[in-house]
């Protein structure tokens, strides 16, 4: 099968290795070109110069794009494509979702919403969730492309929106967890209590999983990047506005948000968002405490 990847950035790059690790034929576009020739180049792809051109060779295009914005106009520059089917890896609210499907439809296109539960890492060994929302025929078309990239694909509802609410539902439980946790490491050490005798404790608690998972990125010094601080703000601001679409509040969520927005204020936008509990450190000291 032949598919075009639109959008290089730690997913759509983690994705690309793994669909020609297992077999698929690609062809790569993104915005910053030189992105896209580097990868092509060291994995012996094809590069295409616009959205057009990627997508006129294929039977998909997948994205992996950083959010509303970019994939309306990441849409807007498909031509029209009989039988093309483009499945949406990116978090985006619901309301962007289904005005770009119904964008698409319009010039011939099939469009699926997956988004992806999972960093670069798991995608790139095959083993994120992916949530699945769109016309049966159409997710047939890319079933095989979904089960070389996830361990579990879910199928949430032939209805675009519910996969994208559901991975926005998702993310604002991890994102304000972990920024919760940051909160609470820093009120630990502020009274002189060693961070690591903290995950100990959580350690025989209920949030075993996640003190195991998470001691290490958020009080390394240096964490790799795996998501990007900016984008965890984006999509607390999405959950708080897909919330807003159903007359809901999300209150955590807000708090949340601006905590992270501030930390993007202060240069942690483009660092991983495990960061969160650096800026937090740093805030104290700004404060001169
Ligand atoms: N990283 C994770 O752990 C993770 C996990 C699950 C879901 N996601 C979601 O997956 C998506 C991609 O995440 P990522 O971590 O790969 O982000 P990333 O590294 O920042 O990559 C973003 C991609 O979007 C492109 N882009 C941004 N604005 C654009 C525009 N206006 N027009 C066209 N292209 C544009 C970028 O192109 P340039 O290279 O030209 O800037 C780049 O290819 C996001 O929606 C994110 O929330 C991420």
């Amino acid at each position: 099968m032949r598919v075009a990847i639109l959008g290089l950035g730690l997913m759509g790059s983690a994705a690309t290795r793994r669909l020609v690790e297992s077999g698929f034929n690609v062809i790569l576009w993104n915005r910053s070109l030189e992105k896209a020739e580097a990868l092509a180049k060291d994995l012996g792809v094809e590069v295409a110069k616009s959205v057009a051109e990627a997508v006129g060779k294929v039977d998909a295009a997948l994205a992996f794009l950083a959010d509303d914005e970019a994939l309306m106009t990441v849409a807007s520059m498909i031509p029209r494509a009989d039988g093309l089917v483009f499945s949406n890896f990116s978090t985006v609210t619901p309301r962007a979702s289904v005005q770009v499907s119904e964008f698409l439809k319009a010039r011939g296109v099939c469009y699926v919403e997956t988004p992806v539960v999972g960093g670069p890492q798991v995608l790139r060994e095959g083993k994120a969730v992916i949530l699945v929302s769109g016309p049966i025929h159409c997710v047939r078309s890319v079933r095989g492309v979904l089960n070389a990239l996830a361990s579990e694909v879910f199928d949430v509802s032939e209805d675009i929106g519910k996969a994208a609410a559901l991975k926005l539902a998702y993310n604002n439980l991890l994102i304000t967890t972990v920024a919760s946790l940051a909160e609470s490491m820093v009120l630990a050490e502020s009274y002189g209590v060693n961070v690591k005798m903290f995950f100990d404790i959580l350690s025989k608690t209920m949030f075993k999983d996640i003190a195991e998972r998470y001691y290490n990125r958020l009080a390394a010094e240096d964490a790799p990047l795996g998501f990007k601080l900016a984008l965890a703000a984006k999509d607390l601001d999405y959950a708080r506005r897909a919330a807003g679409d159903k007359g809901l509040t999300l209150f955590i969520a807000s708090n949340a948000e601006q905590l992270y927005r501030i930390a993007c204020t202060m240069g942690y936008g483009d660092k991983d968002y495990s960061r969160i509990y650096m800026f937090l450190k740093k805030a104290r000291s700004y404060a001169g405490i």
